[in-house]
């Protein structure tokens, strides 16, 4: 077989690689005495500096530096045509599949036209694998796969203009200059808020900015003044989010993946790991606040069917448009944006999938849709707004405190079994596991993520939690409950923290070798949810009824008002910089806690930036703008009593995250 003359893996390369995974994994070499790990972590390294890296990646510009330069990002696999023993190795190496890299399956980015040029074969695809087959054939003795699909960059940027990259494009110059005409029009003519063209005043940046700064605003219901606390629990819980997010950034493209998969061994990063749950304190903030809002509302209106629809409508009008602005600019300008040896692979599959699927996004159905790359984060929109809906028609066809009762039992005894039944049927995990395999993969193809995580049905008990509790507490203040008789049982209140940290800390057992046996998985997937809704639901419900002041004094700091204002935004945002920071990478990042510190700070330092100017120019605007529009608005003027029932109404659409 005729060598390569330019050979892609340069031998210092390859050593670098091995000293890194060396150093990392058993630093205990370097001292005479033996180290006392486990013999499995030693095997480990040496097994580890056998194995081909996962990620590669050829310098990206040079690449271009000669005319006609092509660069392609291919995933394939290593494979062989009859057993070898390293073969044997990467297989049982990457079994555990919890906390390890498949370990044959790569990712190397390749400037076809420098490190392959003795292949000449029309078919990129052939080529490719031609070149990887001697390459690694050299080097391990391996041959590779190379799918049908894979990326190439020839370095020429085309801006293909579209006619929906116009449409966005205008829509948000008029809205800027809406912004403009409404802050000027503000600004010099200073008009009364009840005379002045109100229509312009939505979109004056001044008064939007003081309803963003405002303690409380707009709340004429003392009692939703007592909510305060929820606004430090959802700005640290977006905080979570955004944490969890930014670990993708961990799992894409690093040259020490020996140091990712040895973090998965260390107590603290279960943490990290398994704090996929935190996503459940959103569900209770939203379940309490429909059902307390409702309550709310039934103490002067009829609950008729008539509710159902306004609630619904509301809720749809006041989230879609904020989030059609995000899906209109990842529809067309986004795509524009980046370069990079895997900005197709990352970005440009999120487009292809919007442009198929953006419907069922606005349609809140997104989460049933199974595959799909597009805003996968607002999965959570899609089945919030789907048990919202549930919520609603429980609670208006179901008028006695006793009907109440016994449908939220049932449906919360609903949402324990129906995920411990998935997870049975499916053999799925208890948990969604959070392996370099998935997060490599954006948990696209995660079936625990699909048919559990992310689906409203599977979501019930959380909810319902929130709404038992906003119906408890509704009932508590009308009955002038006195929390003081109770002071000897703060203690109990104290110890939500430590056990929410033991609940979420106990999902370690999934990340043990073996995996976990499917009577644990199903009781997990049973039990986690609802043990930790309480917790989070007993720290909500005496911080609302003012029963303990230490976690409620962190929770009602007076800076997290103006911040849990704009989560929404913040929400919507993040995960497109995310995307687009991994999607914009050039050469491989080496991963440690102190880059993975900044990256957290970074993005949601980013996030809150962006979604403030997002929230005065688009979200506020939008918002004001519908409910000057619609028909409930307009009752507002004529009767005061009513407007501020319809203030406490929309409150729950609008608080929802
Ligand atoms: C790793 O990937 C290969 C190829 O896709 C697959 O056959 C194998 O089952 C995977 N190994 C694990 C442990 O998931
Ligand atoms: C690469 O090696 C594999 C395994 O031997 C083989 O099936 C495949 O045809 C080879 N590809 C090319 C282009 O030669």
């Amino acid at each position: 077989m005729e060598k390569p003359s330019h050979n892609y893996f340069s031998p210092t390369r390859i050593r670098t690689q091995d000293l890194s995974a060396a150093v990392v994994l058993v630093p205990c070499t370097l001292t005479t005495t033996p180290p006392r790990q486990s013999s499995k972590v030693v095997k480990g390294s040496t097994e580890y500096a056998k194995m081909p890296p996962i990620f590669q990646m050829d310098p990206f510009e040079e690449c271009f530096f000669e005319p006609g330069g092509m660069y392609c990002t291919v995933d394939f696999t290593l494979v062989t045509d009859s057993p070898t023993p390293l073969m044997d190795m990467i297989r049982e190496y990457s079994e555990p599949s919890s906390k390890r890299f498949n370990h044959s399956k790569l990712t190397y980015g390749i400037c076809v036209t420098k490190s392959c040029t003795n292949y000449n074969s029309t078919d990129l695809r052939l080529r490719l694998e031609s070149c990887l087959n001697d390459t690694m054939w050299d080097e391990y003795g391996l041959k590779t796969n190379v799918p049908e699909k894979f990326y190439c960059e020839d370095g020429e940027k085309t801006m293909d203009v579209t006619p929906a990259d116009i449409v966005v494009a205008f829509i948000v110059m008029f809205l800027f200059l809406l912004n403009f005409i409404g802050s000027s029009y503000d600004f010099c003519c200073n008009p009364d808020k009840d005379r002045g063209v109100k229509f312009l005043l939505c979109f004056s940046i001044r008064r939007n900015w003081i309803k963003l700064v405002t303690p409380t605003a707009d709340t004429p219901e003392p009692r939703l003044k007592r909510l305060k606390s929820f606004n430090g629990l959802k700005v640290i819980s977006i905080c979570m989010v955004i944490f969890a997010h930014s670990i993708f950034i961990g799992a894409y493209f690093v040259n020490n993946t020996a140091f990712v998969e040895g973090e998965y061994n260390k107590l603290p990063y279960q943490i990290i790991f398994n704090g996929t749950i935190i996503v459940q304190k959103f569900f209770i903030v939203s379940g309490f606040l429909l059902a307390y809002n409702l309550q709310l509302y039934a103490e002067k209106h009829a609950l008729d069917w008539k509710v159902i629809v306004k609630a619904i409508v509301l809720r749809w009008l006041r989230l879609t448009p904020a989030y059609a602005i995000v899906l209109g600019f990842v529809l067309t300008w986004y795509r524009q944006l980046g370069t990079g040896p895997i900005w197709q692979k990352v970005a440009g599959t999120e487009v292809t999938y919007c442009r198929e699927t953006w419907w069922y996004h606005l349609l809140y159905l997104n989460n049933y849709l199974d595959g799909s790359e597009c805003l996968s984060h607002t999965w959570y929109l899609a089945a919030d707004t789907q048990l919202y809906i549930l919520g609603v028609l429980v609670w208006v066809v179901c008028r006695s405190a006793r009907s109440r009762l016994v449908v939220l039992s049932l449906l919360f005894v609903a949402g324990m079994v129906i995920p411990a039944v998935i997870t049975y049927i499916h053999d799925l995990d208890g948990a969604v596991i959070v392996s370099p395999e998935a997060t490599r993969g954006f948990y696209v193809h995660d079936q625990t993520y699909i048919q559990v995580y992310s689906r409203g049905h599977t979501n019930i008990a959380g909810y319902v939690i929130g709404m038992a509790l906003g119906y408890l507490i509704h009932y508590a203040q009308a009955a002038d409950f006195n929390p003081q008789k109770y002071k000897k049982y703060h203690v109990c209140v104290w110890l939500t923290l430590p056990l929410g940290f033991i609940v979420v800390g106990a999902g370690k057992v999934f990340y043990a070798d073996e995996r976990a046996s499917l009577a644990e998985r199903v009781a997990a997937a049973a039990l986690l949810k609802p043990i930790f809704g309480f917790l989070v639901a007993i720290c909500l419900g005496s911080s609302v009824l003012k029963f303990e002041n230490i976690y409620r004094g962190i929770l009602e700091w007076r800076v997290w008002t103006p911040l849990s204002r704009v989560t929404y935004s913040t929400y919507l945002l993040h995960y497109v910089f995310v995307k687009y920071f991994i999607g914009n990478q050039v050469t491989l990042l080496h991963i440690s806690f102190m880059f993975v510190s900044f990256i957290f700070m970074g993005t949601i330092f980013i996030g809150f930036l962006a979604a403030f100017p997002f929230y005065l120019l688009v979200e506020s605007p939008l918002a004001q703008l519908i409910k000057l529009c619609l028909p409930v608005g307009r009752e507002k003027t004529k009767e005061p009593e009513e407007r501020k029932q319809e203030t406490t109404t929309t409150y729950s659409s609008r608080e929802h995250l």
